[in-house]
């Protein structure tokens, strides 16, 4: 059955609108982004398990990542990306309504990171909770997030993506130590009248998967002990061909059920921000969407994968170069552990 017609005309693009939307628009009305000052080159990892740069190019294409001090811990990196979001929405710390941090590394198992961040950034009134998607948390942290203004229950939403991934590392396995790195990034979750904000996002999870990606030990599983940390369980662990072939396909199809509910052709969309885990992956992704190389925003090279803050530092990075504008169509799709995959179409 087709959908109702709009009653709301301004809202002709926003498929919330299409069923009875009664909601208001969310826009991102800022973004900031942090990462820590220590680069880990490919030249480093040389030195510390059998690799070279030419292999970690080739079948990565990363050439460095980030990595944090032993005294900054993911909180510190996401109060940082926050206050800079912050700054440029022209707001303060009590002038938000709610906390989302999206993260696989917490400072501890509780209280939550939200909450640390929440001291940290002086938003007192604020509600503050975690949230745990792997690499696909930014956005379904937006999409929750967003439900707080299309609901009118909130005015302002914070948005974080943060990781210290460094410290769930195995930095004695060349599989998987060359991929990762830390860095958060932030939005601020506002409606703004003019603008269509976040058309709609989609979030998908396949949770049969759940052991080709994870960390084995440290949970209530297999509670920490000397022998999970003897037998290297509180590292990540992956199959990496599985991961790669499944993230190709789980982010095509949730950039094309986007797109289908927007009507939109890709062609329209200004900037496609993938997550940024692997170049090859990001290249299959573009080929068989159609993706033309001047839409693509790629920044895996200098950052390496980091997670649920993978999209969320690129998408400040490409609004800070002017490569997005007002009112330009912006595509987010991402995957991670779970599996979970999610993708969203924001009116900038
Ligand atoms: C991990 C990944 C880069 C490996 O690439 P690949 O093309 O599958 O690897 P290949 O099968 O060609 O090569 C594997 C070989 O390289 C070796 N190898 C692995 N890491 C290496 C490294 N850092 N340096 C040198 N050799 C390495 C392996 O030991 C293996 O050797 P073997 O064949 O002798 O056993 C790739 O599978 C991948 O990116 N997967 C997805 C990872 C990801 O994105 N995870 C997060 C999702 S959110």
């Amino acid at each position: 059955m087709p959908p109702p017609e709009s009653r709301h005309p301004h809202f002709v693009k926003n498929p919330r609108a299409l069923y009875d939307f009664k909601g208001r628009p969310c826009a991102i009305t800022a973004v900031g982004s942090y990462v820590p000052e220590r680069i880990l080159t490919n030249a480093d990892l040389e030195r510390m398990v059998e690799t070279s740069d030419e292999w970690i190019v080739s079948r990565t294409g990363i050439r460095e990542r980030h990595v944090a001090a032993p005294d900054e811990a993911t909180s510190d990196l996401a109060a940082k990306a926050a206050l800079r979001a912050m700054e440029r929405a022209g707001i303060t710390g009590d002038q938000i309504d709610l906390i989302i941090v999206a993260t696989v590394t917490p400072d501890m198992p509780f209280p939550s990171t939200a909450c640390l961040v929440q001291e940290k950034i002086g938003a007192r009134r604020a509600a503050a909770f975690d949230i745990e998607a792997a690499c696909s948390g930014f956005i379904y942290a937006l999409e929750i997030g967003q439900q707080f203004i299309q609901s009118r229950t909130y005015e302002t939403v914070l948005v974080i993506g943060a990781e210290k991934l460094s410290s769930v590392t195995d930095w004695t396995d060349r599989n998987t130590c060359v991929l990762f790195g830390d860095g958060a990034g932030a939005a601020i979750l506002q409606s703004r009248p003019d603008s269509h904000g976040l058309l709609t996002a989609y979030m998908g999870a396949d949770g049969s998967k759940g052991s080709v990606l994870c960390v084995p030990a440290g949970g209530s599983r297999q509670p920490s002990s000397a022998e999970t940390v003897q037998q290297r369980l509180h590292f990540i662990r992956m199959d990496g061909k599985e991961t790669f072939k499944n993230a190709v396909q789980a982010m095509q199809g949730a950039a094309l059920e986007v797109l289908r509910r927007c009507e939109l052709d890709i062609s329209e969309i200004t900037c496609v921000i993938p997550h940024q885990a692997n170049r090859r992956i990001i290249d299959a992704v573009g080929e068989r969407l159609g993706i033309r190389a001047d839409q693509l925003y790629v920044n895996v090279d200098r950052y390496g994968n980091t997670s649920a803050a993978s999209v969320a530092i690129a998408l400040d990075e490409a609004v800070a170069s002017g490569r997005i504008v007002r009112g330009n169509l912006v595509l987010l799709m991402v995957f991670g552990a779970g599996f979970t995959w999610a993708s969203a179409i924001i009116e900038w």
